[in-house]
């Protein structure tokens, strides 16, 4: 069988794990342990210049390769497009969108980088499976320097539709370099769909009944791979995590008090203000549940270099201190906000602790926390998932209350129905969504990916590539 080679932004470093928050890294943490492999990325380290070459460690079947990148790559690729430009827009957050011409320049040129970097490790028969919205550029890049292995690509965002991605500058030298990937996946057929629309629409292309796309002078794949959890692994977690001294602590401070959680990285698209504000509806107008239940809101700070994220972070803690001002009690305080990253027994203990998981994405590629929180139930007694219809998640999680983030009454609705609902009513709900997710783990995910990659086209020979032309300015 092939070598396996994992390219992305982040790398699940041994020294990291587990104290980072972040879908990609554990869901690619868990498909390398399983298969073994290479995993190339940046190192997590900005330094005063970019590396010249991979520092290279191996332990336990994966060789890590990764590089450290110097200020000036960092700050245009990292803070400026692909998260000041490609993550609002891909969110659909237009408003939030900057745009500046040297960060996109950057963004290319430490694509370049990588891709100089990484060819040297490679060999022959490597499939080379790139991760995210970080590295879009990099299998054109690759191709330049004569790289013929198969390539896949996979977004773990959500794509928008052709009308909002055509007001990213640079839209169409990106969806360009798509081709360059023999196999390009999305998390959700909507995502696919949106991209489809934009081959045909935007590109002149077209797509076959089976799948191919016929653009840019290229015949490539693209599918929809709805991304897993390790199902079983995160059922024995939870039951162990249950019967540790954290979750009893947990239940012991409730003092019997049901238990509402969310645990998301301090980001705009996972709609925590709402959030906030759904619950502090839910205790204004439902006085019932004011000194019965808890919100335990888990959010590390992420991209905290970001003015946006900055802000985010003040204006919830404000908010969660307002909120706590106007309803606690002497012995009850309605939100507990924490602003760590937690290990993941922990987390799964917590989650079969709370009676209802709170998961309220405006918008989200898959959402692994809400599968995590379905996971980590308790069988004889399930909690319930309130889900927002804008996570990737919600296509598979049918059992859970369906609403939309922004419609505060909806949510706080959904709440209270939670909060209230039958064991019946619970468990039933809870087996549909099991059921999916014991199907569709992150095994199958990468199982799924893998084999269509390594399949041959059956599709007219490939041309040769044309001769590589320099990168486009933004469209
Ligand atoms: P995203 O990739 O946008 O961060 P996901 O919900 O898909 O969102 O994935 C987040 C992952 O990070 C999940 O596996 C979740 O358990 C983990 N995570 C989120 N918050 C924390 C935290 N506070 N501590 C540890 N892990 C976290
Ligand atoms: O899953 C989406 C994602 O953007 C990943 O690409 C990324 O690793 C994760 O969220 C966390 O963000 P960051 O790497 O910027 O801390």
């Amino acid at each position: 069988m092939s070598r396996l080679v994992v390219v992305s932004n982040r790398v699940g470093l041994p020294s990291s794990r587990g104290g980072r928050a972040g879908g990609l890294e554990v869901a690619l943490t868990e498909a390398l342990q399983a298969k073994g492999g290479l995993w190339f990325g940046w190192s997590g380290q900005v330094a005063e210049a970019t590396s010249t070459a991979p520092k290279l460690t191996t332990l336990n079947d994966i060789t890590y390769a990764t590089v450290d990148l110097g200020h000036s790559d960092h700050r245009p690729y990292y803070e400026g497009y692909a998260n000041g430009a490609l993550w609002p827009i891909f969110h659909y957050r237009l408003d939030l969108l900057r745009y500046v011409r040297e960060e996109f320049d950057g963004y290319l040129r430490v694509n370049a980088r990588l891709a100089a970097m990484l060819a040297p490790l490679l060999q022959p028969d490597d499939v080379i499976w790139v991760h995210d919205y970080h590295l879009i550029p990099l299998a054109s890049e690759l191709r330049r320097l004569g790289v013929g292995n198969r390539i896949g690509f996979f977004l773990h965002t959500p794509l928008p539709s052709p009308d909002v991605l055509v007001a990213l500058p640079g839209h169409a030298a990106l969806t360009e370099a798509l081709a360059a990937y023999d196999l390009v996946g999305f998390q959700t057929r909507r995502d696919l769909h949106a991209f489809q629309s934009y081959i045909r629409e935007e590109a002149g292309g077209e797509v076959t009944d089976d799948g191919h796309i016929l653009a840019f002078s290229r015949v490539f794949r693209a599918g929809a791979f709805p991304i897993g959890i390790d199902t079983p692994t995160m059922e024995t977690l939870s039951t162990e995590a249950a019967e540790s001294e954290e979750a009893r602590r947990l239940r012991d401070s409730l003092a019997g008090r049901s238990l509402i959680i969310g645990v998301d990285r301090l980001d705009y698209s996972k709609g925590l203000p709402h959030r906030l504000a759904a619950f502090e509806h839910l205790l204004a107008t439902r006085p019932e549940h004011r000194g019965n239940v808890t919100l335990l809101q888990i959010a590390p700070p992420s991209r905290s270099a970001l003015a946006q994220y900055k802000a985010l972070r003040r204006e919830l803690e404000q908010a969660a201190g307002r909120i706590n001002g106007r309803f606690a009690e002497f012995d009850w305080t309605p939100i507990r906000y924490v602003g760590r990253t937690h290990r993941r027994e922990l987390l799964a203990g917590f989650n079969r602790t709370a009676r209802v998981g709170l998961v309220t994405p405006l918008r989200d590629g898959m959402n692994l926390v809400a599968k995590e929180y379905v996971a980590s139930q308790n069988p004889d007694d399930p909690g319930v998932l309130v889900l927002s219809r804008f996570a990737g998640a919600a296509q598979e999680l049918t059992g859970a209350l369906r609403v939309n983030p922004l419609n505060m009454e909806e949510t706080a609705d959904a709440l209270h129905r939670a909060l209230i609902m039958p064991l019946a009513e619970r468990r039933a709900r809870w087996e549909v969504m099991m059921e999916g997710l014991r199907r569709n783990t992150v095994g199958a995910w990468v199982d799924g990916f893998l084999s269509l990659l390594r399949r041959p086209s059956d599709q007219a020979e490939q041309e040769p590539l044309p001769p590589p032309r320099p990168p486009r300015a933004a469209a």
